[in-house]
């Protein structure tokens, strides 16, 4: 039986979502180990990954810090965290710990790490301020915590403009609002982080402008199928609409001059003071 998280959980937590979560890790990897890196993150670090999902990231923060630092993925879907158990133990990895645990509801307790790591979490909680407030008190002062979350949602669009592709990006944030989340939620970072004792160091704002001759068109191509099936499932739109978004994206990845600009986020690293 499903359970209630896997369920409420507006992305799914099923195996397609798991290998679209490896493609979207592969996109950004370098993005994300060249900010990790900025960031002092090293041998010998213990480092939280925050709403790890099925453990992409887990996995080379666990290379990364070495046997000699440690990794502790905190994640509500146990279906998740099984697949990020399973890949971290493929590796090779005996430094990562697992806790399934849902972030609203249980502090993390003072575990007094050097660094933590939030990607694309904070626009599917209840509470950001919450979430951010969790993560400081798992922190030593003087750590750090490096953010990667959306704040322009809207710059999810295809060149030349297509109405049910922009209609497509209009659903999916309309579908994270009623599971309680914001899309934009980065924006209110800066105020968010101060308010519960981060310095903030540095944002970087990350948007891609791809063609389908880039890598990164499977990332729109692979959210778009099975996101409009998804949305379906929750009953927020037709079978109607789905093979119209669906027609559209035939017709943009058909056709050589068309791009795609990915939904924006910021990335923020701050210390704990
Ligand atoms: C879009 S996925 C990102 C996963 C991973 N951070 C990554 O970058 O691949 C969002 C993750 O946040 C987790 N999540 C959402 N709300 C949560 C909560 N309240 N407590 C713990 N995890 C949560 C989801 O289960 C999911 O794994």
């Amino acid at each position: 039986m499903t359970s209630r998280t896997e369920s409420d959980y507006v992305l799914g937590t099923h195996d397609e979502e798991v290998a679209r979560l490896g493609l979207q890790h592969r996109v950004w990897r370098s993005v994300v180990t060249e900010c990790w890196e900025r960031a002092g993150i090293t041998h010998g670090c213990r480092v939280i990954d925050v709403g790890a999902g099925p453990g992409y990231a887990t996995a080379d923060l666990g290379e990364i810090v070495g046997p000699s630092g440690a990794v502790l993925a905190i994640e509500r879907s146990g279906r998740f965290l099984e697949a990020a158990r399973e890949r971290c133990r493929r590796r090779g990895l005996s430094n990562v710990e697992f806790r399934e645990a849902d972030l609203m509801e249980h502090s993390l307790g003072d575990l007094q790490f050097d660094a933590s790591w939030c990607r694309w979490v904070a626009s599917f909680v209840s509470s950001p301020e919450k979430l951010v407030q969790n993560i400081a008190g798992a922190l030593r002062p003087g750590a750090i915590a490096v953010f990667h979350e959306y704040s322009d949602y809207e710059t999810f669009r295809f060149m030349p403009i297509k109405p049910a592709l922009d209609s497509f990006c209009v659903e999916v944030m309309q579908s994270w609002r009623a599971s309680g989340g914001e899309p934009n939620v980065g924006r209110g970072f800066p105020g968010l982080l101060r308010g519960a004792g981060y310095r903030i160091l540095e944002i970087r704002p990350h948007v891609r402008t791809v063609s389908q001759r880039d890598y990164a068109w499977q990332w729109p191509k692979s959210f778009i199928e099975i996101n409009i099936a998804r949305l379906q499932d929750l009953g927020r739109v037709t079978a109607q609409w789905g093979a119209d978004v669906l027609k559209e994206f035939a017709e943009v990845e058909a056709d050589e001059g068309s791009w795609f600009t990915t939904p924006m986020f910021l990335e923020i690293v701050a210390r704990r003071e």
